[in-house]
C-alpha cells in the first residue's frame, strides 16, 4: 500500500544543513528508508520572506511525496517555523517540523524557565520557537538571537578556532544570557557542526539543545502512534535529491552526515 508502513520517511530542507537531522533519523530509527531532498538551487532559506520560503517547501513537500513517503519531517528550521501550517494542510500524511519538538526539549530541560534560542533571521522573525516554548511552559522567559554567520562558517567547515571564536562570541553576547539563561536551542540545522565552539563561548551552565534528536524522538512516536513503523528489518534504502548539481552537496554533506553520500540525484522542483 502506498504510503504505508513500507514506504520511507521524507526529509527536506534547504540544502545540506538538513542532513544533521537525517543523521539523527537514522540514528534513532535504523529500519527506516529515506529519501531527502536538499533545495541547494534556491539555499538560503533563511533570509528569505516567509511567502516565498512557503511556496518552496509546498514544492519540496510535493515533490517528495511522488517518493511514496509515509511522513514528513520538515529539517529546516526556517521552513518549519513559516510554512508548517500550509504543509499540514496540503499533504495527508503527518507531517513533522523541528521547533515543536526543540521547545519541548528546552522547557525539560532549563530548571530557570530562562531559555535563549538562536536561529536564522527569518527563524527568529516568525516567532516560532518562542510561541512553542511559551505553550510547552506558559512562565517561560525567552531570549532569541539571529545568527546568520554560522551558516556559511559550518558549510566551509570553519568549525574551530579564532574565527568562528569571535563570531559565537559576538553573537552570543550582549544580553543573549544575561539573568540566569540555562539552556540554548541550536535553532538552525547547521548548528550542531558548531556545538563545541558554542558550548565553549557559553560555559558548562548553560545546556545545548540540538532540535535534531528531539524531532528524531517525536517522529519514532508518530509512526508508533499510527502504526506506520517498520518492525523487521527489510533492505533499506537512502535517496538523496538535489535541485542543483550535486557536486558540492555530496562534498560538504558528507560533513553534516558524518558518513560519505552515496550519490544524489538532480530534480526540478514545480515552484507555483
Ligand atoms: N536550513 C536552514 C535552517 O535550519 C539554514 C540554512 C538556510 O538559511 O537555508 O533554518
Amino acid at each position: 500500500m502506498r504510503h504505508g508502513r513500507h514506504a520511507a520517511i521524507g526529509v527536506f530542507d534547504s540544502g545540506v544543513g538538513g542532513l544533521t537531522v537525517l543523521k539523527a533519523i537514522m540514528d534513532r530509527l535504523p529500519l527506516e528508508s529515506t529519501v531527502y531532498l536538499g533545495d541547494t538551487a534556491r539555499v538560503p532559506y533563511g533570509t528569505k520572506s516567509g511567502e516565498v520560503v512557503t511556496r518552496y517547501s509546498l514544492a519540496n513537500a510535493h515533490a517528495l511525496f511522488e517518493y511514496d513517503i509515509k511522513a514528513l519531517v520538515v529539517a529546516c528550521n526556517t521552513a518549519s517555523a513559516v510554512a508548517l501550517p500550509a504543509l499540514e494542510r496540503e499533504l495527508p500524511i503527518p507531517v513533522i517540523g523541528v521547533i515543536i519538538p526543540g521547545a519541548e526539549a528546552a522547557a525539560k530541560v532549563t530548571r530557570t524557565g530562562k531559555v535563549a534560542v538562536i536561529g536564522t533571521p527569518g527563524t527568529i522573525a516568525s516567532g516560532a520557537y518562542q510561541a512553542a516554548l511559551k505553550v510547552a511552559a506558559p512562565s517561560m522567559e525567552v531570549h532569541t538571537r539571529a545568527c546568520p554567520l554560522f551558516v556559511p562558517l559550518a558549510e566551509e567547515g570553519w568549525t574551530e578556532g579564532d574565527v568562528p571564536r569571535l563570531v559565537a562570541e559576538k553573537y552570543l553576547g550582549a544580553g543573549l544570557l544575561d539573568g540566569d539563561v540555562d539552556t540554548l536551542v541550536l535553532g538552525c540545522t547547521h548548528y550542531p557542526l558548531l556545538s563545541s565552539i558554542i558550548q565553549a563561548v557559553v560555559g558548562p551552565r548553560v545546556t545545548l539543545v540540538d532540535s535534531a534528536i528531539a524531532t528524531a524522538e517525536r517522529l519514532a512516536t508518530v509512526l508508533r502512534e499510527r502504526d506506520l513503523e517498520r518492525l523487521e528489518p527489510t533492505p533499506v534504502e537512502r535517496h538523496y535529491l538535489v535541485t542543483d548539481t550535486p557536486a558540492r552537496f555530496l562534498e560538504v554533506g558528507a560533513r553534516f552526515l558524518g558518513q560519505p553520500l552515496s550519490g544524489a540525484r538532480q530534480i526540478d522542483l514545480h515552484v507555483k
